[in-house]
């Protein structure tokens, strides 16, 4: 077989065969295991999501029973964990420590035995049950404070705002958490979901499979988005300064962050979850000063922008819905990473069940039989300005 066409970031390009999620990015559906994400949304919790997309299939009551068992039994972190957790710089940023953190579980568990049907429920559960605790950890860690241990009396999402925020939450707004984790857990071949795919088909460790994913998650054109959501809400200010900060956003051809997708040409169905959301916790807890910004956003968008299909995507609602929850802003990514841990934990296993190692090719645009020129003979090919 020849395939030739170059598709800059592999638009179109399918790069496996998969039955954990589908997108229709013109009707703006979205399905794990072919289950809508609205389904989900209302009638599941994100356990049971993370179970379906992992094992394939929704849990009997007994299943999940065990399964939510196994979690809380290990959300204890090690000690060496917290004592290597307490070097990272106050200043760092969470996601670069979630990263360590979770390529340092490889360490303590370095057994890899990949076609062990143990080992294998046994690193989902952990990172799984271990990550949440990670993220919390190093939130109090670095204000000064003792990470707060683990209840087994509260749900995944509840110890999770638990841990975070030392005192239990309001049942809606761990309801609504928990939602979230939902609508974050999958979305089919996305940067990250790639990267663990890619680091899975080494047959490496798990860990080092979810670290590289965390890593990918980062960065502001995919995972990190929500964060400079609201920075840039921040900035707009106010409702009046929607239009003007638009203008010039367009005449820099710069991004507006939360809106397009490379799948999505409407609406993101998680952005419109997330919104609805936002409202139920605005009308319990009070208005976000930025959603009126938000909303009058959205519409300047979509008439400027609509006709290239550039509509909100997931990251655009869920930082107002975070900031309502008491989730500082620069833990949303990480917060994504806590719930996008079972979607790469599913592919993980995909990739497993037929492995064959990712090694594309490229288009080589260099040049050939170059000749070796002595040291005393070159000249600077730099830029000057790099170095100043
Ligand atoms: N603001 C303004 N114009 C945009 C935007 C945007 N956010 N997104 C796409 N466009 C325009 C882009 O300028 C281009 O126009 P033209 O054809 O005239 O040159 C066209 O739409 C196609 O854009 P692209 O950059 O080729 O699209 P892509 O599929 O490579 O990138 C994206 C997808 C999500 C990286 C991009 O839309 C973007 O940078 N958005 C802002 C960052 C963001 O919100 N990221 C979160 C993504 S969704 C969740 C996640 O992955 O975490």
């Amino acid at each position: 077989m020849t395939f030739c066409e170059y598709r800059p970031g592999l638009e179109g390009v399918p790069v496996t065969q998969s039955s954990i999620s589908f997108v229709d990015g013109k009707n703006g559906i979205l399905e794990y295991r072919g289950i809508n994400i609205e389904e989900l949304a209302r009638l599941s919790t994100f356990v049971e999501t993370a179970y379906l997309l992992i094992w394939g299939a929704l849990p009997t009551a007994d299943e999940l029973e065990e399964f939510q068992h196994e979690i809380q039994s290990h959300r204890r972190l090690k000690y060496r964990i917290r004592d290597m957790m307490k070097c990272f710089p106050e200043s760092g940023h969470p996601m670069d420590a979630l990263q360590a953190c979770a390529a340092a579980l490889g360490l303590f568990y370095s057994r890899r035995a990949l076609d062990d049907p143990t080992y294998i429920r046994a690193a989902v559960v952990r990172l799984m049950a271990k990550i949440p605790t990670m993220v919390a950890a190093f939130q109090l860690m670095r204000k000064g404070n003792d990470p707060v241990q683990p209840r087994d009396d509260l749900s995944y999402a509840a110890n999770f705002l638990y841990m975070l925020n030392e005192r239990e939450p309001d049942p809606l707004a761990a309801q609504i958490f928990d939602i979230c984790l939902t609508l974050h857990a999958e979305h089919t071949i996305n940067a990250s979901t790639f990267s663990s795919m890619v680091t899975a088909s080494t047959l490496t460790d798990p860990y080092g499979v979810v670290a590289s994913a965390v890593g990918t998650l980062a960065g502001p054109l995919h995972g990190g988005a929500n964060e400079e959501v609201i920075m840039m809400l921040e900035e707009i200010g106010t409702v009046e300064n929607v239009e003007p900060y638009l203008d010039n956003c367009l005449e820099k051809k710069s991004k507006i962050m939360g809106f397009g997708h490379r799948v999505y040409k409407v609406k993101d169905p998680r952005a419109t979850i997330l919104q609805s959301l936002a409202e139920q916790l605005f009308e319990k807890f009070g208005r976000d000063e930025y959603y009126d910004i938000a909303v009058a956003m959205e519409k300047a968008v979509a008439e400027r922008l609509g006709h290239k299909g550039i509509y909100p995507n997931v990251d655009f609602y869920s930082g107002l819905v975070y900031r309502k929850l008491g989730i500082p802003t620069d833990l949303f990514t990480p917060v994504f990473a806590i719930a996008r841990t079972s979607g790469w934990l599913a592919h993980w296993k995909e990739q497993l069940n037929e492995n064959r190692i990712f090694r594309p090719t490229q288009i080589y645009t260099g040049n050939h039989a170059q000749s070796y020129i002595p040291i005393e003979k070159r000249q600077s090919s730099q830029d000057e300005s790099c170095w100043s």
